[in-house]
């Protein structure tokens, strides 16, 4: 088991999750889906606190996708419920530990309850400066950037861009994520190796980060072998080792 000391100075500014695994936690134990949902919001907790005082400083987590809004009404009801009462339980949690809430997705698509409730923590949280807490919720990558180019073309059209300037910079700055630098450790849970949609232009050099275990399962000890294993890699964006060093 990896501890704290164990890392060294080079930890990842950017850390994405992408949450799996809380239903067949629940099947495993003979619960209801719903008992796994609600168990996945103590792991939330525990790597956000641990993210904080690792010194993580932007944490984005891929709590609800456009392709969740398909699950059974029931269970989009039950993690909508989840959102709201986290919200209002861990507030004290963000402020205790200097974080900022940030929301990336098509909140529009939120119940007026949800968003009301995430606008209010962003609001009460916004000049905390420790560390960003982004939520993906109603969260998709095509649906972004199907929203950034139809901007962009609104402003070529308009005479306001002109389109032999546009580039990554001008993309980024239309992304729900423009506030946030570019992904450095993508770390997916529960076995399953894809990226469902999650941050794909944003992720173009990330590390991935595969592990066997369920989302509530996720424990310190877990976020601390991923970073552990995370340092032990070589990013090169493109170089050669010896252009490197
Ligand atoms: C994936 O498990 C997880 C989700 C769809 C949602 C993640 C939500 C939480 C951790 C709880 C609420 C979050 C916050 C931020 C308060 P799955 O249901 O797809 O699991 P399965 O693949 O085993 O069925």
């Amino acid at each position: 088991m990896i501890n704290k000391e164990q890392l060294n100075s080079n930890i990842p500014e950017h850390v994405a999750i992408i949450m799996d695994g809380n239903g067949r936690w629940a099947k495993k134990k003979g619960f209801f889906r719903a008992v796994g949902h609600e168990n996945g919001t103590k792991a939330v907790r525990e790597t956000v606190e641990s993210c904080a005082e690792i010194g993580v400083k932007y944490l984005t987590l891929y709590a609800f996708s456009t392709e969740n809004w398909n699950r059974p009404k029931l269970e989009v009801d039950t993690l909508m419920k989840l959102l709201v009462n986290s919200l209002k339980n861990e507030i004290k949690t963000l402020q205790k530990n200097n974080i900022k809430l940030n929301a990336i997705g098509n909140l529009k698509l939120l119940p007026t309850k949800a968003r009301t409730e995430l606008l209010e923590v962003i609001e009460k949280t916004k000049s905390n400066d420790h560390m960003t807490l982004t939520l993906a919720l109603s969260y998709g990558s095509r649906e972004e950037l199907i929203k950034t180019i139809e901007e962009i073309s609104i402003k070529v059209k308009n005479g306001v861009i002109s389109p032999h300037l546009i580039n990554e910079s001008v993309i980024n700055e239309h992304l729900y994520t423009k506030n946030l630098p570019d992904v450095d450790l993508l770390i997916r849970t529960s076995g399953e190796q894809r990226i469902s949609n999650f941050l794909l232009w944003q992720i173009a050099y990330a590390e991935l980060y595969f592990t066997e275990v369920l989302w509530p399962d996720f424990k310190e000890a877990d976020l601390l072998e991923a970073i552990f294993n995370y340092q032990k890699r070589e990013r090169r964006f493109g170089k050669t080792s010896e252009q490197l060093s």
